[in-house]
């Protein structure tokens, strides 16, 4: 019996990154996982690899910032599976413009997707939820929610989004604690990951170099299955009596 047995799970930006791991490490713990992103091709790749191990899982493309996206998504998935147990909005995007340098542009492309796309996803999947009689919504923010410095790699649209999906996870999690929802949020310190190769860093050993000073756990940066690990621990009812926390994952940066 695996972790998440008989459980639905819908994981955004699931073609790369932590979200891949979340959806190979779900599959081999028995959920029917919905991998969604809004790259369809890298994704229909990956989600036959995790059928030809012998996962449940579908593709299917999404953008978070669209509700229509969202609509088309979780009535497939209701068609599917009849239910909605877990939602994992991990799908993000990262500019790297400071305050001066960010045109109204930049703004409103990260928080349509890493801000909006978390509201439309709860508000998407949480009526069926509420049918469904419980639920666990897993929210990916950042450390740069929480502290400021070189966390948001000079992202200052991206650290305001990730602020809010911390603010949004506890004004969801206090809401719905009534339906048997449970609503957490992730905070990854540096991870190695697509995002963090498409900046030209070539491996985790590298990407720990960067912030040896600051995260104190040899490498000094993680790589995508410890956020996948949080992940599968939230949604899974192991944690059935926590909502509204932010697990940090991120080698002891914040301690600091
Ligand atoms: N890598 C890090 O160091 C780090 C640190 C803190 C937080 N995060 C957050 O972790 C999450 C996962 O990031 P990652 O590092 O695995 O990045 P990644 O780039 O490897 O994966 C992100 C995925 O999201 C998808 N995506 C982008 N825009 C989308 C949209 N509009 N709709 C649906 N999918 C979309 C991408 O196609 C990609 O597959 C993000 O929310 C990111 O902000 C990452």
């Amino acid at each position: 019996m695996g972790r998440l047995t008989g459980k639905v799970a819908i994981i955004t930006g699931a073609a790369s990154g932590m979200g891949l791991a979340g959806a190979q490490l779900f599959a081999k713990e028995g959920a029917k996982v919905v991998a969604t992103d809004v790259v369809e091709g890298a994704l229909q790749e990956r989600v036959n690899e995790i059928v030809a191990n012998g996962g449940e899982a579908i593709a299917l493309k999404l953008d978070v910032s669209s509700p229509e996206s969202w609509k088309a998504v979780v009535d497939a998935t209701i068609s599917k599976y009849g239910k909605i147990d877990i939602l994992v909005n991990n799908a993000g995007i990262h500019i790297a413009k400071g305050i001066l340098e960010a045109e109204l542009d930049d703004w409103e492309k990260v928080m349509s997707i890493n801000s909006t796309g978390v509201w439309l996803g709860m508000k998407s999947v949480i009526p069926h939820m509420q049918k469904n009689g419980q639920g666990s919504i897993v929210n990916t923010a950042s450390i740069a929610a929480i502290i400021g410095g070189i966390s948001d790699g000079h992202g200052a649209a991206y650290s305001a989004s990730k602020g809010a999906v911390r603010a949004l996870t506890k004004h969801a999690a206090q809401w719905f604690a009534k339906d048997q929802i449970r609503v957490n949020s992730v905070h990854p310190g540096a991870i190695f990951t697509g995002m963090v190769e498409k900046a030209g860093i070539k491996s985790q050993v590298e990407m720990g170099t960067h912030y040896k000073n600051l995260a104190p756990l040899s490498p000094h940066a993680g790589e995508s299955m410890d956020i996948a690990n949080a992940y599968l621990y939230l949604a899974s009812d192991e944690s059935k009596f926590v909502t509204g926390i932010e697990l940090t994952v991120d080698g002891g940066w914040i301690s600091n």
